[in-house]
């Protein structure tokens, strides 16, 4: 459809072409008509010319006649009748001459014929002087002579050559005329039909305008009453600047202005403060126009300042022509949706968090059954790695026990034993004979003597009685100083915050275990100063022994064939796991080694 404002420009054009087309057609004719007067005012002239050059024809031929008339008759009147003839030829070549003034070419024919005319006109006087004074036939002679002849020829050419030219001039001019006037009736056919032609354009255009004008209020109509209705949507019409110029019953019912409060005022109004300050509204007519439509969700403002959620879209209106004519605008309240979108999104999220913690607490308890699956792994690996240890501890025990009561048995036979033997035949072999029966007493009693110290060594090692008479602390000592002067030592002992008994089991596994130590410090050391402590260290008891012997390597004898064969420090270490304490051994190879037990302290 032709928007009004284009259909009245092309209107204006045709009325302006047909206008022009008049103007022509009347200049033309008017034209026609002048073209017209002047070629006839031309032929009448050249009419007038041949006219002319017609008499001066009969002037020559009545002169001719005259001569010869007076040449016959010797009368005067033949000269003058009706008047002078040369004077008739001359008027006439006068008015000739004025007539073709503007024409060159006939003034010089004139020209000629002045000078054809002379010679003419003299040998007419020769004539009448002759017939005057010689008589007829000497007139008669001149008339009829070769000279006379001529000169009538030659007036005779001059006068075709002057009425040829005008006839030919005559017709030059008309065939101009008519080209003229052909091509004059072309341009004013082609000028009718132009004019015909814009005439019905205009009628045709007049007509659809009507048609369109009429679709376009009937369009218009079906638009406002369908704006009108639709009360779910605010549908309105902005002008390119963005003011309100058309209101509906939606808009009102979701903005809340009225037709007479919007109207005129800019659609920035509808937006909340700080999106006007950011150059919302004018951004999104900018990128309307640019793409033609834009849509959008936000909040907006109602007259009563109340925010509402809306979908938005804005249009870009625009002519035939492609020019912008404004914006139309559709706004939906999604107020409600977004209310119910959002106890929706809120419930999912709860059930995300719900969810999540359940995960969570899941993992948690399948990490705690695994960890306490693997720690029940791990302590049963642990058991049974102790069952076993405890099997071979009891084994070795059982063998120990039984090396001990072989060492025993060996030392009650081969020591008390061989010296309870001896006093007894000591003793016979004194009550046999009176001699030296006190000297042999004397050796029954140093015999006795021995065998009494190696019983008390034996009882001493199966069980110290030092550390139940004196306690832990002076039992230490007194093995140290014994095993230090045994072995040739520098000893030091140190005792220090203990309280005066301990447990049994501690007091005796310490009493072990140094003397284990110190055992192995005589056997492997070559150590030349030992250091005994015996202190207090927090809430436990800590046992130290260190020598400067050459030390070991330690980590090598932790495998189990080592442990098979080197039993103190394996029973050492067992010693003090059982009575509840810790074993630690520090030892470099060539710089000593330092044993230490700690034992918790009862509360
Ligand atoms: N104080 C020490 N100084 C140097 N070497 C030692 C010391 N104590 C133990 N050892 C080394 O550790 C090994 C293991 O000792 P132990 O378990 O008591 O078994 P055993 O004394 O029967 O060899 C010893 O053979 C010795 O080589
Ligand atoms: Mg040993």
């Amino acid at each position: 459809m032709i928007a009004p404002s284009r259909r009245s420009e092309h209107l204006l054009t045709l009325t302006l072409v047909s206008a022009a087309g008049v103007a022509l057609l009347a200049a033309g004719t008017t034209w026609v008509a002048s073209e017209q007067e002047r070629t006839a005012e031309r032929v009448a002239h050249s009419n007038e010319v041949l006219t002319h050059v017609s008499s001066t024809r009969t002037w020559v031929a009545e002169i001719q006649n005259a001569y010869r008339g007076f040449a016959l008759t010797g009368s005067e009147h033949f000269l003058r009748s009706p008047g002078d003839p040369v004077e008739g030829l001359h008027a006439e070549v006068a008015t000739l001459k004025e007539l073709t003034a503007d024409n060159p070419e006939q003034q010089s024919r004139l020209r000629d014929l002045d000078a054809a005319l002379q010679p003419f006109v003299a040998t007419g006087q020769q004539i009448v002087a002759a017939r005057r004074s010689d008589g007829l036939e000497a007139a008669q002679a001149i008339i009829g002579g070769e000279t006379r002849s001529s000169q009538v020829t030659r007036l005779g050419e001059v006068l075709d050559a002057l009425d040829g030219d005008e006839r030919r001039l005559l017709a030059s001019r008309g065939d101009a005329h008519r080209t003229r006037l052909y091509g004059f009736w072309w341009v004013l056919a082609l000028l009718v039909a132009a004019v015909a032609t814009t005439l019905h354009i205009l009628y045709g255009l007049a007509r659809r305008g009507q048609a369109e004008q009429k679709t376009f209020l009937e369009s218009e109509q079906r638009f406002h009453i369908l704006a009108r209705s639709v009360v779910d949507y605010a549908i309105f019409l902005l002008d390119r600047e963005g003011h309100v110029v058309s209101w509906s019953a939606g808009a009102e019912k979701i903005t809340g202005y009225s037709a007479k409060a919007i109207l005129g005022r800019h659609f920035s109004v509808f937006y909340p403060s700080e999106d006007v300050e950011s150059g919302k509204p004018a951004r999104e007519l900018k990128t309307a126009a640019a793409q033609g439509r834009v849509e959008e969700e936000g909040w907006r403002l109602r007259a009563d300042g109340t925010r509402y959620c809306s979908n938005v879209v804005i249009t870009a209106l625009r002519d035939e022509a492609g020019e912008l004519t404004g914006f139309g605008k559709v706004t939906r309240d999604l107020t409600e949706r977004k209310v119910a979108e959002k106890r929706l999104l809120d419930e999912v999220e709860e059930r995300r968090t719900i969810e999540g913690r359940l995960r969570e607490l899941n993992d948690n308890l399948e990490r705690l059954v695994s960890e306490r699956t693997a720690e029940l792994t791990a302590a049963n690996v642990r058991i049974t790695s102790a069952r076993q240890e405890t099997q071979a501890l009891t084994l070795r025990l059982i063998a120990a026990q039984e090396d001990e009561r072989r060492r025993l048995s060996r030392e009650l036979h081969d020591g008390i034993g061989g010296a309870l033997t001896l006093i007894r035949l000591q003793l016979a072999s004194a009550l046999r004979s009176d001699v030296k029966r006190a000297e042999r007493i004397e050796e029954c009693v140093r015999t006795l003597d021995g065998a009494v110290k190696q019983l008390r060594s034996v009882a001493r090692n199966l069980r110290p009685a030092v550390l139940d008479d004196l306690g832990l602390a002076d039992a230490l000592q007194a093995l140290l100083e014994q095993q230090a002067e045994a072995a040739g030592w520098t000893s030091e002992f140190k005792c220090d915050g203990i309280p005066s008994r301990l447990s049994t089991d501690v007091e005796t596994m310490c009493y072990r275990i140094c003397q284990e130590a110190l055992s192995n410090a005589a056997r492997h050391a070559r150590a030349r100063n030992i250091d005994v402590a015996l202190q207090r260290d927090g809430g436990q008891v800590e046992l130290v022994i260190a020598d400067d012997g050459n030390g070991f390597d330690y980590a090598s004898l932790q495998t189990p064939a080592a442990k098979q064969k080197h039993f103190g420090l394996v029973s050492m270490k067992e010693r003090a796991t059982l009575a509840g304490g810790t074993f630690d051994v520090r030892t470099v190879p060539g710089r000593g080694t330092r044993i230490r037990v700690c034992f918790p302290l009862p509360a």
